[in-house]
């Protein structure tokens, strides 16, 4: 198979990327047939899985505005995926141009295309890791450059943690984080359940198995163990809710893509959980 310019040397091209099954997804077109072919497979085991991604950019979009509207212009954006439109830099740093973004990935083609967005960009940067490894991330090029942790951050882990395994412990990474915060800073995360909306649990185990053969199987939870990556930190309101029910008010600026209110009209979209914690 040819290889794209985008895509970098050394990846397998025959493994399915969650990265790039999103991108599919999304409309996007960074991905290869065995991305398309997981993606079908997971959408005929659940027809409403792009609605549920297209609520999930559009609350991400919504409370990237918040955090600016809040007077925060610092961003760590962890799994931050294949740029598409509407992107965490384009977003707060039309709100406020001194916005800064650090964008965080462990997938190569994530990263090698975000670099190429960024390019001319000084106040955003993409770095290399894995949000496994919280120390690398803070301890990165791009934290230490852009960021002052002394200020308050928006950490984004935004439809991420579902890709690690309850065995790498995600709440320990995501309370290292967590501590390395200034108060005031924001934690907007998003997560996969079952646990509301229409999806079935056993179309959710579908869904699942599909990303198994990926080399981020999906790890879909329970309210409880989504609530946890919030411990410390004071849940906004409306609470840990469904993606469309989140401010839906707010404008989430992505001309031509779907509203909170369009969303909304969609039960797909119900499916997941998202919420935003302030540090104390
Ligand atoms: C579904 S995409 C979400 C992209 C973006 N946050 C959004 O919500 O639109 C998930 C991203 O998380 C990345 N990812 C998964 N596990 C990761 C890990 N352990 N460390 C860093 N990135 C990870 C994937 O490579 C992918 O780009």
């Amino acid at each position: 198979m040819e290889r794209p310019t985008w895509a970098p040397q050394g990846i397998d091209l025959s493994v399915p990327s969650v990265s790039r099954i999103y991108d599919y997804y999304l409309g996007g077109s960074h991905n290869f047939e065995v991305d398309r072919e997981a993606g079908r497979r997971a959408i005929e085991a659940f027809p409403g899985l792009p609605k549920i991604m297209q609520a999930n950019r559009a609350f991400l979009r919504r409370a990237v505005r918040h955090a600016v509207g809040r007077g925060i212009t610092q961003f760590l954006d962890i799994g931050s995926g294949i740029p598409t439109f509407g992107n965490v830099h384009e977003i707060a740093q039309e709100a406020d141009p001194a916005a800064r973004v650090v964008y965080v990935d462990h997938d190569p083609v994530a990263v090698a295309h975000s670099r190429a967005v960024l390019e001319g960009n000084e106040r955003a940067a993409v770095v290399a890791a894995d949000l496994r490894q919280p120390h690398d991330i803070l301890a990165s090029d791009g934290v230490g450059r852009l960021l002052d942790l002394d200020r308050p951050v928006a950490l984004l882990l935004v439809a991420v943690l579902h890709f690690t395994a309850d065995r790498d412990d995600p709440w320990a990474a995501v309370a290292q984080l967590r501590k390395a915060l200034a108060p005031g800073s924001l934690l907007v995360l998003t997560h996969a359940s079952t646990d509301t909306g229409p999806m079935k649990p056993e179309e959710g185990e579908e869904v699942q198995s599909v990303y198994r053969g990926t080399a981020s199987p999906l790890h879909m939870r329970p309210r409880a163990d989504v609530a946890r990556f919030f411990d410390g930190f004071e849940l906004l309101e409306p609470g840990l809710v469904p993606m469309p029910e989140w401010r839906p008010d707010l404008p989430d600026g992505a001309a031509g893509g779907p509203g909170a209110g369009e969303l909304r009209d969609d039960p797909a979209s119900f499916v997941g959980f998202a919420g935003v914690g302030r540090k104390p």
